[in-house]
């Protein structure tokens, strides 16, 4: 397919030239105890936000990191898991596999921790996954996914739900757009392998991670990622993207839908020490509780006086029941 090759032939030129500028954010350095990382993997962080979360790391099972870039989202994946086998790294670009090799053999001259075998390099294709079934515990990718037309987006997330065991997650940052983008821009294939204009609105994004069979959705964060202006883009209006950071499990879609967390609370305040909605939730008297969005919406349509039901804060980070 054509955007494909394009997507490509963008990478290969990226591989060979660093290009601090490709990529729309500014992020500050990640610092993590006891790791030392080279320049070169910051000048070729092609990425937006982070799919970098530590309490997701398996023991037991490998991270498996779709589309490489620079290898430093690698490099932190195996610097939390530590040991031999801990991160495995594919990516169809001979030359970005190349250079993300020569960037991890720099980052070993600066972390002794780091052995040859701790992270992985395979050539391959997100959407046929050289990876057995069921075998891996944490996918990430980062900026890749959102370049995807929706045939190969929905080939791509089931290829990641097939090679993660069960229970386990995907952990993905890319662009949302608030509103489809046009298809002039859709059909702009340097634009979109530039992660510019193949972002979906957040609700059909999640939409089709649950289509393949992920059941529980965690919104980790979400910020501002780049101005399509209407002059330069040929829009009505300006269109703010987004970048979202989402983990989703592995876990079976239940029968009501999905559990979707985006940081909604519920607080019961009233005169009971307690409070039960008889369907599995008990609120503790003045500790905020987070709920999926599924739970929030049942809450809120008690209508009690004393009991609030907060907004998305989009940052959700653990402790809620379903
Ligand atoms: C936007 S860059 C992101 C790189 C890295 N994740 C980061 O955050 O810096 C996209 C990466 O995906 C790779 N890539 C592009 N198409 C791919 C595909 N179909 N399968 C696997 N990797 C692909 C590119 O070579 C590049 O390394």
């Amino acid at each position: 397919m054509q955007y494909l090759e394009a997507t490509r032939r963008l990478y290969t030129a990226a591989a060979q030239t660093p290009d601090d500028q490709l990529c729309c954010v500014s992020t500050p350095p990640w610092r993590m105890p006891d790791l030392q990382i080279p320049d070169i993997m910051h000048e070729m962080n092609y990425g937006c936000g982070t799919t970098v979360h530590p309490r997701d790391i398996p023991d037991d099972a490998p991270v498996l990191y779709i589309g490489v870039g620079g290898g430093l989202e690698l490099l932190q994946f195996a610097s939390l898991a530590r040991r031999d086998g801990g991160v495995i790294g594919v990516d169809n670009v001979p030359e970005m596999l190349e250079a993300c090799s020569a960037n991890l053999e720099q980052a070993r001259e600066l972390n002794d921790w780091l052995t040859p075998r701790a992270v992985q390099l395979r050539a391959g294709d997100a959407l046929q996954l050289p990876v057995e079934d069921d075998t891996v515990g944490l996918v990430a990718q980062n900026c890749l996914f959102n370049i995807f037309r929706e045939e190969e987006l929905d080939q791509a997330l089931r290829e990641a739900h097939r090679v993660l065991r069960p229970g386990g997650a995907l952990s993905l940052s890319d662009p949302i757009s608030p509103r489809p983008i046009p298809p002039h821009l859709q059909a702009d294939d340097r634009l979109r392998a530039l992660c510019l204009s193949g972002a979906l609105p957040l609700e059909g994004y999640l939409a089709r991670i649950v289509a393949v069979g992920f059941g529980t959705i965690e919104i980790r964060g979400r910020r501002p990622y780049r101005i399509l202006d209407k002059e330069r883009f040929g829009l009505d209006e300006h269109l703010l993207l987004e970048s979202v950071e989402v983990v989703a499990y592995k876990t079976p879609v239940p029968e009501d839908g999905p559990c979707i967390f985006t940081g909604r609370t519920a607080i019961w305040f009233g005169e009971a020490q307690s409070f039960d909605d008889g369907k599995g939730h008990v609120l503790r008297r003045d500790v905020p509780a987070p709920v999926c969005d599924k739970t929030a919406a049942a809450l809120d349509a008690l209508g009690l006086e004393h009991l609030i039901v907060t907004e998305s804060t989009w940052h959700y980070d653990g402790g809620g029941c379903c």
